[in-house]
C-alpha cells in the first residue's frame, strides 16, 4: 500500500494539492524545502520574472560596474562609455569562464582570465590574443561578445532584469506596486543613493521565507521582536505593528504600512527631517501619496518574487531617538534550504549629512547583518526550513488564514490595490503563494 506521504513525494502532486489548499488559506509546508520544487522555481519563476539587480547610484560613472545574480546566473551591470547601462551575461563565449571576477569596480574593458578574450563595456569582443595565428581571419568577433540580459528596465533608479525576452514592460509587471514604491523612492528630486557595498550573507533557509515575512508578516513582531519593545527600540505597545494597512498590490506584490498605536503620538512621515518632508511633498506624483506617507512609521513590502523593501522609524538603542532608515533586500535562491541575503542601505542623495550618518547607524544596529531584528528573524526562517525537510512536511499544511473571514477591504483607502484596515492579516502572503503557483503551474 502506498501511503499518502509517499504519494505526495512528487512535486506535481504537491503543487496540485497546494492549488486546492490555498483556496482555504492552507499551504503545504513542503514547498519550503524540496529539491524538485526548488529546481522548478528556477526554471519557471527565476527564468521569467523580473529580478532586482542594482540601483543606478551604484554605478554613477562611466566604467562603474557591479556583479549581480539571477539565481545561478552572473551578470555584469556596467555603465558604458556612452553612459548607457549594459547588463551582460558574465560568461565568456570561448569556454564559458566567468569573465569578471571582482564584485564591483571601474573598468574600460573586461578581460577573460582563461585565454584573454577582451570585451568592451558594451559587451563587444574587441581583443583576441594571437588572433591571426589562432583563427586566421575566420573569427567573427561581432558574434562572440558578452550576451546582454534578454530584458531589463529601470524604475525610479531600481534596475530589474528578466531572462524572458517576452516579459511584459517593467511598469506593467510592477503594476500598482509602483504607487507604493514611489513612497520610498521619490521622496526627493535628487533620488536615492546606495551607501557602501551591499551586505551579503548566507542563511540556511528557503528564499520564500524572507519574501513572505516582508510582504505582510506584521504579526511576528509581537513575539519574535518582543525584546525590541522591552529594549524600548519600538513603540511601547507590543501590538504596535497591528495598527496599519495591509495592501495587496496585484501580481503577487504587497506591503504593509504601520502607524502610531491609538493614543500614542509618533512623528508623521516616518520622522524624516523637516526639509525632507518638504521635499517629498514636492516630489510625490499625487497628493494621495503625501496623505498616506503622513501616517506611516513603518513600511514593509515585497515585489514578487524576491525583492523586499523596509522603511522604518526605529531607535538604534535605548538611548537614541527613533530615526527612519531604508533598506532593500534580495533573497537570492542558492538551494532549497539556502539563501544568499543581499541588503542595501539607501538614503536620499540630498539629505543632510547628519541625517545620513544617523540613518546608517540605525540600519547597522537593527536590520544590518548583525542587527538585533535580523538575527531574530533568521532563526525563525532556519527553523521552518529544517522542519519542512522531512516526510511529514509533505502532508503537513500551514495556516495562512489570518484575516480571511473577518477582515473586509477599506473602501476609504486612497491608494490602489486591495487594502485591509489592519496589518495583522495574511492576504498578501496568500496572494504571493497564488502568484507563485501560477508561475509553477505555467499559467503565467
Ligand atoms: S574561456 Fe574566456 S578566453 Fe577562453
Ligand atoms: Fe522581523
Amino acid at each position: 500500500m502506498v501511503t499518502e506521504i509517499q504519494q505526495m513525494g512528487s512535486s506535481q502532486r504537491l503543487l496540485e494539492r497546494a492549488q486546492s489548499s490555498i483556496r482555504d488559506g492552507r499551504v503545504p509546508a513542503k514547498i519550503y524545502n524540496d529539491p524538485e520544487i526548488f529546481e522548478l522555481e528556477k526554471e519557471r519563476i527565476f527564468a521569467r520574472a523580473y529580478i532586482y539587480l542594482a540601483h543606478e547610484s551604484e554605478i554613477p560613472d562611466i566604467g562603474d560596474y557591479v556583479v549581480r545574480y539571477i539565481a545561478d546566473d552572473s551578470f555584469i551591470v556596467v555603465r558604458d562609455a556612452q553612459r548607457k547601462i549594459q547588463i551582460l551575461f558574465n560568461c565568456c563565449g570561448h569556454r564559458g569562464m566567468q569573465v569578471c571576477r571582482a564584485e564591483m569596480g571601474n573598468a574600460t574593458h573586461f578581460r577573460c582570465p582563461y585565454h584573454g578574450w577582451t570585451f568592451k563595456t558594451t559587451g563587444a569582443l574587441v581583443g583576441v590574443p594571437a588572433a591571426k595565428e589562432a583563427y586566421g581571419d575566420k573569427l567573427d568577433k561581432a558574434k562572440w561578445g558578452l550576451r546582454p540580459v534578454p530584458r531589463w528596465d529601470v524604475y525610479n533608479g531600481m534596475i530589474f532584469a528578466s531572462l524572458d525576452e517576452n516579459a511584459p514592460p517593467l511598469t506593467e509587471y510592477l503594476g500598482d506596486m509602483t504607487w507604493y514604491l514611489d513612497l520610498v523612492t521619490k521622496r526627493s528630486e535628487a533620488g536615492l543613493e546606495v551607501v557602501g557595498a551591499p551586505h551579503r550573507w548566507i542563511v540556511d533557509a528557503n528564499w520564500k521565507l524572507g519574501a513572505d515575512n516582508f510582504i505582510g508578516d506584521a504579526y511576528h513582531t509581537l513575539m519574535t521582536h518582543h525584546s525590541a519593545v522591552d529594549l524600548k527600540l519600538a513603540p511601547g505597545d507590543p501590538k504596535f505593528a497591528m495598527y496599519g494597512v495591509h495592501v495587496h498590490a496585484g501580481n503577487g506584490h504587497g506591503l504593509g504600512m504601520i502607524s502610531a498605536p491609538p493614543g500614542m503620538e509618533l512623528p508623521p512621515f516616518w520622522g524624516y527631517p523637516e526639509e525632507m518632508v518638504q521635499s517629498l511633498q514636492r516630489s510625490y506624483p499625487t497628493p494621495e501619496q503625501v496623505a498616506v506617507a503622513r501616517r506611516i512609521n513603518f513600511l514593509h513590502g515585497t515585489v514578487f518574487p524576491n525583492f523586499s523593501v523596509l522603511n522604518v522609524m526605529i531607535a538604534k538603542d535605548h538611548r537614541s531617538a527613533p530615526t527612519p532608515m531604508l533598506t532593500f533586500r534580495v533573497w537570492r535562491p542558492v538551494g532549497p534550504d539556502r539563501t544568499e541575503v543581499w541588503s542595501w542601505f539607501l538614503v536620499e542623495r540630498d539629505a543632510p549629512e547628519w541625517f545620513k550618518e544617523r540613518s546608517y547607524q540605525t540600519y547597522v544596529h537593527t536590520f544590518g547583518t548583525s542587527g538585533v531584528f535580523e538575527q531574530d528573524d533568521t532563526e525563525n526562517w532556519r527553523s521552518i526550513t529544517r522542519m519542512a525537510k522531512g516526510l511529514m512536511a509533505r502532508v503537513h499544511e500551514l495556516n495562512y488564514q489570518m484575516g480571511m473571514d473577518h477582515l473586509s477591504l477599506d473602501p476609504t483607502w486612497p491608494g490602489p490595490g486591495e487594502a485591509y484596515p489592519l496589518d495583522y492579516a495574511e492576504a498578501n502572503q496568500r496572494a504571493f503563494i497564488r502568484q507563485w503557483l501560477q508561475y509553477m503551474m505555467n499559467e503565467i
